[in-house]
């Protein structure tokens, strides 16, 4: 049994959702939030989570660090540590998209919410890695339609509409995404942004963008295209059809197809044999092939050799490499 404890917050929230920006607390302290067994869950046991600790370094890097709310609206948060409490940043942080009646469909008042949870864990020195998962019989069935179907082009323009959901891109820890039922549209464009994607047997993935006359806004052009080839990526997209998980499997877009019942568990169990690695390789190695979409041979080759390099200057690597020679495991403690 790896999952020691969880923290659990399960519960609905009744008060609007506040803006992202008044979440975050400028204050530089290190805070200590404190979380009760949900009534869903009345056994998992409690703890006090430190949810956020900012070092010199972080201060210096970014003015504000947010922690986890006592409830979110849209969203379900978690927190799994592993067995051995001498892992440093060992725990998982899973987010469950939690807005069941409308299939998750990703209104922006569930988008506020999700971001503001990854960036609670990604501020956790206690998570070092996150799972994204969905509720029900939906992963996400894309962007709120509702929401977007009076709205005029000035008006989308203006705001931007999608911009903000690069800001999923922007965490640095590894991001798992546990695929459970439809991702379609945006949902399916969500999945993209996680860093593996592990998809429930039924799970359906798909860009029925055209069937509403508009075009996939929030990357399913670009990130299908890079993940299937473009022939599979055209005929999703053009013909608004839907792929199973095997399909999803065989194409390139998911790396395991995983029993629904126990995707959850299994995600979380691989979040957190990546969480007790070094952090820091944890972290370069995502900057690293991410940035292989976006740079040429050369460049990416040349960008990977010198995070390689920079590895040596710290304690986790002194600590691997010893550790294998010493024919022990390794105990990194992320610096
Ligand atoms: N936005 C808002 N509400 C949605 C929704 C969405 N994307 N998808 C589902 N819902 C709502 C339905 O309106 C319905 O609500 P009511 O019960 O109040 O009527 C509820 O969720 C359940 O949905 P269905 O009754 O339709 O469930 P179903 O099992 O018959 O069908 C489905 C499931 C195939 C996923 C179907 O709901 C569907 O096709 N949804 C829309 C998928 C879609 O087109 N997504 C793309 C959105 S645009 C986009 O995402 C742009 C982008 O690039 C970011």
């Amino acid at each position: 049994m790896i999952v020691l404890r969880s923290l659990s917050r399960r519960l609905p929230f009744s008060s609007s959702t506040a803006r992202l920006a008044k979440a975050y607390s400028a204050s530089s302290a290190a805070r200590l939030t404190t979380a009760s067994g949900s009534a869903e869950h009345p056994s998992i046991s409690s703890r006090p989570i430190r949810a956020s600790v900012n070092t010199p370094a972080s201060i210096a890097f970014r003015t504000f660090s947010s922690s986890l709310k006592e409830n979110y609206e849209n969203v379900l948060v978690e927190s799994r540590l592993p067995e051995n409490s001498d892992i440093v940043g060992g725990g998982v942080g899973i987010v469950t998209l939690h807005r069941p009646k409308a299939l998750n469909a990703l209104s922006d008042a569930l988008f506020e919410d999700l971001i503001h949870a990854l960036r609670a864990f990604e501020d956790d020195d206690a998570i070092g890695c996150i799972v994204i998962t969905g509720s029900g019989k939906a992963f996400a069935a894309g962007a709120d339609i509702s929401e977007m179907s009076k709205l005029e082009f000035a008006t989308v323009y203006k705001m931007n509409m999608f911009a903000q959901w690069a800001d999923i891109t922007k965490i640095s820890k590894p991001i798992i995404g546990a695929i459970n039922g439809f991702a379609l549209g945006g949902g399916c464009e969500l999945a993209m942004t996680c860093d593996i994607l592990l998809a429930g047997s039924k799970a359906q993935f798909g860009q029925p963008e055209i069937n509403l006359g508009v075009i996939p806004g929030a990357g399913g052009t670009m990130r299908l295209i890079r993940a299937i080839g473009k022939s599979k990526a055209m005929e999703m997209i053009l013909t608004g059809n839907r792929i199973t998980a095997q399909e999803a499997m065989d194409a390139g877009l998911v790396s395991k197809v995983i029993d629904s019942e126990i995707l959850v568990d299994e995600a979380i169990k691989m979040g957190l044999g990546i969480a007790e690695k070094g952090g820091i390789a944890v972290r370069m190695c995502k900057e690293a092939v991410n940035a292989a979409e976006e740079m040429t041979l050369g460049e990416g080759l040349k960008f990977e050799r010198r995070l390689f390099h920079s590895l040596f200057s710290t304690k986790d690597q002194k600590e691997g490499m010893t550790a294998f020679l010493e024919k022990r495991k390794p105990n990194f403690t992320n610096e």
